[in-house]
């Protein structure tokens, strides 16, 4: 990507310049002005198609082989919707978040080859024309087709760069994610896209109040226990998301849990209790 940018900077300025000289040539040259415009218009429409290719092939390379597509579905008059325009599509700032939550959740996911990566090859982010309850939904298309939709109160939000950013990452995390086909809990698999997408951390610590009886946090109502837990998992075990990842390619067993802590996971639940409890009993009562 950096090198890319090195490359095209000084292929492109030039030809900008050439435009500005030729708009500001003097008055009173008519014909020379005519030919002038003619050659600017020509120069104008010679740099439009350039950039667009060249855009079209940095995106194509920055995002190594997965085809990104922006669409607006909001009504055109809509205030989320010229919002997005303006923001997101008009200068490819969405095609770069796309690219750089996909960087950044593969890196963490997939860090070197010989992992089993998924297949990706289209993503289509859309800004869809109604809200949606969950701010964003995961469509999976074909194999290797993804479409986001976008709720259009993301960009009502009173800091809906953040809310763009998260949200994106949260549906990149959860296209690059592996579910067991499927069958791997909900529970968990929204609570690893929260952990990626909230940069790799537990949120807020939560209260040991929020435990509820059962131990299994890893598949916890409160997705912000089963994110801290994912924490506290992580810690203990580095690399434990990653592998617990690659096995849930071929399907989904409460035992890829323990292979990918290489320890019962019970053992991680009972301790995460006892020290939410002894942590509370100091803070709280
Ligand atoms: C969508 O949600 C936003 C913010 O929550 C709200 O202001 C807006 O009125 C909603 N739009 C529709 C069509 O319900
Ligand atoms: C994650 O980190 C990146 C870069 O440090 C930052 O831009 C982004 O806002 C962070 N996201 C969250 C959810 O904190
Ligand atoms: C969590 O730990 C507390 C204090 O040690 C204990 O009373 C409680 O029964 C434990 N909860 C579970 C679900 O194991």
């Amino acid at each position: 990507m950096e090198e890319n940018q090195q490359l095209l900077q000084p292929l492109m300025y030039p030809p900008s310049a050439t435009v500005t000289t030729t708009t500001t040539t003097p008055r009173g040259h008519h014909d020379i002005k005519a030919d002038e415009s003619i050659l600017s218009i020509f120069f104008r429409l010679v740099l439009v198609t350039f950039i667009g290719i060249v855009s079209i092939w940095a995106n194509h390379e920055a995002s190594k082989g997965f085809a990104i597509t922006i669409v607006n579905e909001a009504g055109a008059d809509t205030f989320p919707a010229k919002r997005f325009s303006l923001f997101y599509l008009s200068n490819d700032e969405a095609t770069r978040i796309v690219i750089k939550a996909s960087k950044s959740v593969e890196n963490f996911l997939y860090p070197i080859d010989m992992y089993n990566k998924k297949k990706v090859n289209q993503v289509t982010l859309k800004l869809a024309d109604r809200n949606l309850s969950d701010g964003v939904v995961v469509e999976f298309g074909k194999e290797g087709e993804f479409v986001l939709h976008l709720s259009p109160s993301i960009m009502e939000d009173q800091n809906f760069k953040h809310a763009m950013l998260l949200e994106v990452k949260k549906c990149v995390a959860r296209i690059w994610l592996w579910d067991g086909q499927g069958n791997a809990p909900h529970n968990l698999i929204n609570g690893i896209v929260e952990y990626i997408a909230s940069n790799f951390s537990a949120s807020s610590p939560i209260k040991a109040k929020l435990l509820s009886s059962t131990t299994a946090y890893w598949k916890h109502n409160d997705i912000r226990v089963v994110t801290e837990f994912l924490n506290y998992c992580e810690c203990s075990r580095p690399g434990f998301i990653r592998r617990l990842n690659q096995a849930m390619k071929d399907g989904w067993h409460e035992r890829k849990l323990d292979n990918a802590l290489g320890m019962p996971v019970q053992n991680l639940c009972t301790t995460y209790n006892s020290s939410k409890h002894k942590f509370s009993s100091t803070l709280d009562y």
